[in-house]
């Protein structure tokens, strides 16, 4: 399998999806929704609805009722990343390769854009016309699995530890326990959502979900590691932020070769998880791969 095709395709599939799903409204909120779809639209590479599709086609789940639950990470993910670059955080002003939501907006207009993106993806999720597709049982685990993971115990958690960590001597389980959370959550979240739309026994459940964690680690490893060794214009975002602001981050810790050394072990134990599984999880074999070498 070629895994840049995979993923070509199943973005144009995520990204068609999103058009047909998004939100419109009256002249007056012209501004607003523009703030939502300029961050939504601007590229990204949908890693998260991708491994919610991938899971839930590796279990034999194929259904369009798997696009909103997809597009729902995408907007929570949209969301962290438009608040991530406020002043008031990272204070960034590129973002997938154009400027922040906050330069073309504002601050009030980015803050509300992320919180547009963040309800948004509830409503979604939470739609009735779901459950034509979907027991109403399926649609509150899925609710209940993003919204834990999103939250203060997960995403949310991890940017106020990451915050917090800023010029400070932490310890590795710390800066651990910050990476699963700040990056870590959503992805496992999104491993976990194809896993119960494909409805997963327990057993799979489980596997999936070390899966997602090993990964979620790996990706904000990987994350690290590109600050410090790839370009601004690779990125479209900007390298070398993390040492200006004084980040808790891998490379700070262990070096860029002893960092590439972590993300390596990340990526065979997500792949041990999935040794139970048949050829139709060797996308999740790739995916796994992919985001260990990843450019940007
Ligand atoms: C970047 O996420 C921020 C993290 C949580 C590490 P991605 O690397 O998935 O960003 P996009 O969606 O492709 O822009
Ligand atoms: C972003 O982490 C995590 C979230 C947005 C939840 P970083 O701040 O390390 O990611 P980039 O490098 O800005 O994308
Ligand atoms: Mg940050
Ligand atoms: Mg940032």
């Amino acid at each position: 399998m070629i895994i840049k095709q995979y993923l070509r395709d199943k973005k144009k599939i995520v990204e068609d999806g999103m058009e047909q799903y998004m939100l419109s409204g009256s002249d007056l909120l012209k501004n607003h929704l523009e703030a939502m779809r300029y961050s939504l639209f601007a590229g990204g590479k949908r890693i998260r609805p991708i491994l919610c599709i991938a899971v839930a086609e590796a279990l034999g789940y194929s259904d369009d009722s798997v696009l909103p639950v997809a597009m729902s990470l995408e907007c929570i993910h949209t969301y962290s990343l438009i608040h991530d670059d406020l002043p008031a955080m990272d204070n960034d002003d590129l973002r997938r390769g154009k400027p922040t939501n906050h330069i073309k907006f504002g601050e009030a207009g980015a803050i509300l854009a992320g919180d547009g993106l963040l309800t948004f993806g509830f409503d979604l999720l939470s739609h009735p016309s779901l459950t034509k597709n979907l027991p109403a049982e399926t649609q509150v685990k899925l609710i209940q699995v993003l919204a834990r993971s999103a939250g203060s115990l997960g995403m949310v958690g991890g940017q106020a530890i990451d915050i917090e960590s800023e010029g400070q001597d932490i310890s590795i389980e710390t800066l651990r326990t910050l990476h699963s959370c700040k990056t870590g959550a959503l992805i496992k979240a999104s491993v976990q959502m194809g896993a119960i739309l494909g409805k997963a026994n327990s057993k799979q459940y489980q596997a999936f979900s070390q899966y997602g964690t090993h990964i979620g680690l790996a990706f904000q490893i990987v994350d690290d590691l590109l600050n410090v060794t790839a370009s601004t214009e690779q990125l479209g975002k900007k390298a070398g932020s993390d040492a200006e602001l004084d980040k808790a981050t891998y490379p700070a810790f262990f070096g860029v070769d002893g960092t590439r050394k972590k993300a390596t072990q990340a990526v065979s134990d997500a792949l041990a998880c999935l040794e139970q599984f048949d050829d139709r999880c060797d996308p999740l074999r790739e995916l796994a791969q992919y985001i260990y070498s990843r450019n940007k």
